[in-house]
């Protein structure tokens, strides 16, 4: 369906001081009758509230909140990323949407979002909430211009990307929690999970997944997520737009990768530093084959933790790793 003109019907009712009839939508956009009525059942199917009023026409009640290809599509400021989008109404995980899309074509940027999903993935096969229409649940297929063994650092990547675009709409500072947790207040509001999709000589595709707790309120959260995860509307006492939201993640997250790709992980090292509160306190880090305390020194250009232990600084490529006063996240 013709996005520009439920674009200009939306732009139309949202200005008209009294109701507007399809004759006069007709008039103003150029397109039939017919098809302005098609334009409105779909931005109906949308969310949008509007109502029509017997002999005098169309009026908008309520801008829609719901997530659509429209909405996403008009604030872009992209090249690539999201310029092809599935958003879909519930999913089991967009992970796994996005893997079969990577099966049928092939496209860097192409993203998958949800309103919901009904078995959202968390890193080490852990759960991850996904409420409906509250958050950003959203898997990024990419495909860089790496080697297989180059792609580590992008999850850290990724979440400098991330903590930008979150700084930017809601003025509130975001902490990197290594390798892949977004914190506020100490509270996770969002977390990256990367798929690597690679032969030992060629990446295929990176699936990367991204979790954002947005508009939850704190009921929104039972009473044991509510003691380590938190939502941006809550931190930062405001509704959050979150198809600007993603609009800002998905440029910041553009660009990002493609510095990537062309320098590597060495320029993103002092900013992620900054941004990891983590760095200079003590941390304990539990990986498959051991668990270690020691001071976070910093991440190398592998975007590996090192940690200064009893025994040597340490370069950690996996694992969990929390303050060693904290509740674990
Ligand atoms: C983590 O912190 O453990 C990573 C969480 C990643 C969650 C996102 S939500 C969108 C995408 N689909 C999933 O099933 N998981 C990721």
């Amino acid at each position: 369906m013709n996005i520009k003109a439920k674009q200009q019907i939306i732009e139309l009712l949202k200005n008209a001081e009294s109701p507007l009839s399809g004759e006069a939508i007709s008039k103003h956009i150029g397109v039939s009758r017919t098809m302005i009525w098609k334009h409105i059942q779909s931005l109906l199917a949308e969310g949008y509230e509007i109502k029509a009023i017997k002999k005098k026409g169309y009026v908008l009640h309520q801008i829609s909140d719901k997530l659509s290809e429209m909405k996403i599509q008009t604030q872009l400021q992209t090249e690539k990323y999201a310029r092809q989008i599935l958003v879909l109404d519930s999913c089991g995980s967009t992970q796994k949407v996005a893997g079969e899309v990577l099966l049928n074509q092939s496209c860097d940027g192409f993203l998958v979002i949800s309103e919901e999903q009904t078995d959202g993935k968390g890193r080490l096969n852990r759960q991850w909430a996904s409420t409906k229409g509250k958050g950003l649940w959203m898997s990024w297929i990419i495909k860089p211009a790496i080697l297989p063994h180059e792609a580590p650092p992008i999850t850290l990547v990724a979440a400098l990307a991330v903590a930008a675009a979150i700084e930017k709409v809601t003025k509130v500072q975001v902490d990197i929690k290594w390798p892949n947790d977004l914190l506020i207040n100490g509270k996770k509001v969002g977390g990256i999970l990367t798929e690597l999709q690679s032969t030992p000589e060629q990446i295929e595709a990176i699936i990367m997944g991204i979790g954002l707790n947005v508009n939850h309120t704190p009921n929104d959260f039972d009473e044991e997520l509510s003691q380590i995860a938190t939502s941006l509307a809550i931190v930062s006492e405001q509704v959050i737009d979150r198809v600007y939201l993603l609009a800002e993640i998905a440029l910041e997250l553009e660009t990002a990768i493609q510095r990537f790709e062309q320098r590597g992980f060495q320029p993103f090292i002092l900013a992620w530093e900054k941004q990891s509160t983590m760095i200079g306190k003590t941390v304990t880090a539990r990986t498959m084959r051991e668990t270690i305390k020691g001071t976070a020194l910093g991440i190398n250009e592998y975007g590996a933790l090192l940690v200064d232990t009893q025994t040597g600084v340490k370069s950690l490529f996996s694992g969990d790793v929390t303050l060693s006063d904290k509740l674990e996240l």
